[in-house]
């Protein structure tokens, strides 16, 4: 992937079907060589088509359309205050690009728009996609995605996905933290999550209607607290402090299996997470 820095250019490089057949081939390998051999291509380095933008973060993501038409993403982009992100509509026989207006609904904010592209032929459609739009519920930022489906004309307004943004939460959230104490985590880096997690916890504090709980896993899996327990006595540093590093290997997958696994048993009535 494009790393999120200052990249504001695209290179676009023509593609080259090429297909080698060795003269001698062993008709066991016959098969396998074609295979390797016919699926590479040639990309054009001498005289590449350079489109630039000053828009941050242009060239993040780009997808190529029928004919000589692309789109170019520039998720990082200020459009406007509380919206980020916007999308380029370039030509390889022009050479140039042109914003695509779109209308965003308000609560899209700073959804950073164009961060994922995808296209698809036959019929024609283009997706689009923000996964940061800012929802702000009480005292606590949601992040939701928003995604735009566009026909063959860029110009006619999307189809949007949802429809609308889901509302704020009514009910009050319990939150399960699951943390990576793996060997490949720093114990400085460690160290850190747990006082982010101890200041989390007092923030939320007062409030009171939220509850915690908090998990580690590594190639083990360790519960250091459960809703309940959190309930009794919620005091941020008996709870965090006593946390040690498990280290050995980072068993993602079954740690995020575990901590729902392990949530619902310690507390059946789950209220949002
Ligand atoms: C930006 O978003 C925040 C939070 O949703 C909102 O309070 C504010 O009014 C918005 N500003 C503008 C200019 O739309
Ligand atoms: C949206 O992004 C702008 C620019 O980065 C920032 O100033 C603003 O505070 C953000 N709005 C919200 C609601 O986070």
């Amino acid at each position: 992937m494009l790393g999120w820095g200052e990249f504001q250019q695209v290179d676009l490089w023509h593609r080259k079907a090429s297909c080698f057949i060795p003269a001698w081939p062993s008709p066991l390998l016959l098969p396998l060589a074609l295979v390797l051999l016919c699926d590479g291509f040639n990309l054009e380095t001498e005289k590449a088509a350079i489109f630039q933008e000053n828009a941050r973060s242009f060239g993040h993501s780009v997808v190529q359309l029928e004919g000589s038409g692309f789109v170019v993403g520039a998720p990082q982009e200020i459009k406007a205050a509380n919206q980020t992100g916007g999308l380029y509509q370039c030509d390889y026989s022009t050479g140039k690009c042109e914003p695509i207006h779109l209308q965003l609904p308000l609560e899209a904010v700073n959804m950073s728009l164009g961060l994922s592209l995808a296209f698809a032929t036959k019929p024609f459609r283009l997706l689009a996609c923000g996964p940061t739009v800012h929802q702000t519920c009480k005292e606590n930022t949601y992040v939701n995605g928003l995604c735009f489906l566009f026909g063959p004309n860029l110009r006619q307004q999307p189809q949007s996905f949802p429809e609308k943004i889901r509302e704020c939460p009514r009910q009050d959230s319990d939150i399960a933290f699951l943390i990576d104490g793996s060997g490949s985590i720093n114990p400085i880096d460690f160290q850190r999550m747990k006082d982010v997690r101890r200041v989390t916890f007092s923030n939320v504090m007062p409030d009171a209607s939220s509850q915690f709980s908090l998990m580690q896993f590594s190639e083990e899996f360790q519960t250091h607290f459960t809703f309940n327990k959190f309930k009794e006595n919620p005091n941020p540093q008996l709870l965090v402090n006593p946390i040690r590093q498990l280290y050995g290997r980072t068993h993602t997958a079954t740690g995020i299996l575990k901590v729902v696994t392990v949530s619902q048993h310690c507390h059946h009535r789950w209220r949002k997470v």
